[in-house]
């Protein structure tokens, strides 16, 4: 009789998994999965789990706790104070100057230049960065206005910047970026750039920082904010939110916009369908038209 043919059993087949340093369950995945869509709007597919268990892990390490069930019961139990750390930590917060520079370059031609040729002197405009992180994005904007606007102290210029994690923020306002990081500023908005002793980092002056107003804004929640604005930045940040969340934001950020102006997005997060408020004018780029 043939012999039976062997069969690799899947689990051999499998590569051994380090043993966590945290139990993580699937229902401690999915508990914090759902305070963070319930808090922030964030999605969190199952995917993601060893993503949120990397960014996490610090924070039981912090806390001196053992598992992910000990974490969540003193998520439970310290309230706002917590949370607050929690999304800190999940939310990512890549970005930098200049990104997606074809944004920049329309900023400059039908924002910046159409207002300084409107007014030569004084004027009002208003931008918004939501959800700035560190702040390469408002600098970016800071460092354009200031190079492109003559006698910008003497106009009602303005730059709001916010977002929900207090750590950014709070670095974001200090104005201060690795050299490395300031390296994708084009010569001509260097200017108001100075670099450290060391040659390691660079400061913003002051007053191009003083162009911008830093807050921590959850977009989940009511917006203290008020228009209209110019121009919105609201770039790779949808990309965390299902379609209908970003659909309720679309609308808000319509409703500030003056007719006429601005919504630049992150380039994976086009409007799917046409919109009756906002006209596709340029690659992730719309124009609010009534
Ligand atoms: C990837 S960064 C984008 C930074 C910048 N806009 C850019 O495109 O380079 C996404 C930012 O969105 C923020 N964020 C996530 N959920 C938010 C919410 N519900 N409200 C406000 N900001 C949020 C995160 O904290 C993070 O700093």
């Amino acid at each position: 009789m043939a012999p039976a043919r062997q069969t690799l059993a899947p689990a051999a087949l499998s590569i051994p998994q380090a043993p966590r340093e945290f139990e993580f369950s699937d229902a401690d995945f999915r508990a914090l999965a759902k305070i963070a869509y319930e808090h922030a709007g964030i999605t969190l597919p199952e995917a993601k789990k060893n993503l949120v268990y990397g960014r996490l892990s610090r924070r039981l390490r912090t806390l001196g706790l053992f598992s992910f069930e000990d974490y969540r019961r003193y998520l439970v139990e310290n309230g706002e104070q917590e949370l607050e750390l929690f999304i800190n930590a999940l939310s990512t917060n890549h970005t930098k100057f200049f990104r997606e520079e074809h944004h920049f370059h329309h900023f400059v031609s039908d924002v910046v230049a159409p207002f300084a040729a409107a007014h030569p002197s004084g004027g009002r405009l208003r931008i918004w960065s939501a959800g700035c992180s560190t702040g390469e994005e408002p600098h970016t904007i800071a460092l354009i206005l200031h190079a492109e606007l003559k006698n910008i102290a003497s106009r009602d210029v303005r730059i709001l910047a916010t977002d929900i994690d207090t750590d950014v923020l709070r670095r974001a306002a200090q104005g201060v970026f690795s050299a490395e990081s300031a390296a994708s500023v084009p010569a001509k908005y260097r200017g108001a750039l100075s670099k450290s002793d060391d040659g390691e980092s660079v400061t913003v002056d002051r007053g191009v920082c003083s162009l911008i107003t830093f807050g921590r804004l959850n977009l989940m929640d009511d917006w203290p904010v008020r228009g209209p604005f110019d121009a919105i930045f609201c770039r790779n940040v949808m990309i965390y939110f299902d379609q209908p969340t970003k659909a309720r934001l679309v609308e808000r950020f319509t409703d500030l916009l003056r007719v006429g102006s601005w919504l630049y997005i992150g380039h994976s997060e086009s409007l799917i369908g046409s919109h009756p408020r906002l006209k596709l004018s340029g690659r992730t780029i719309y124009r609010r038209t009534a």
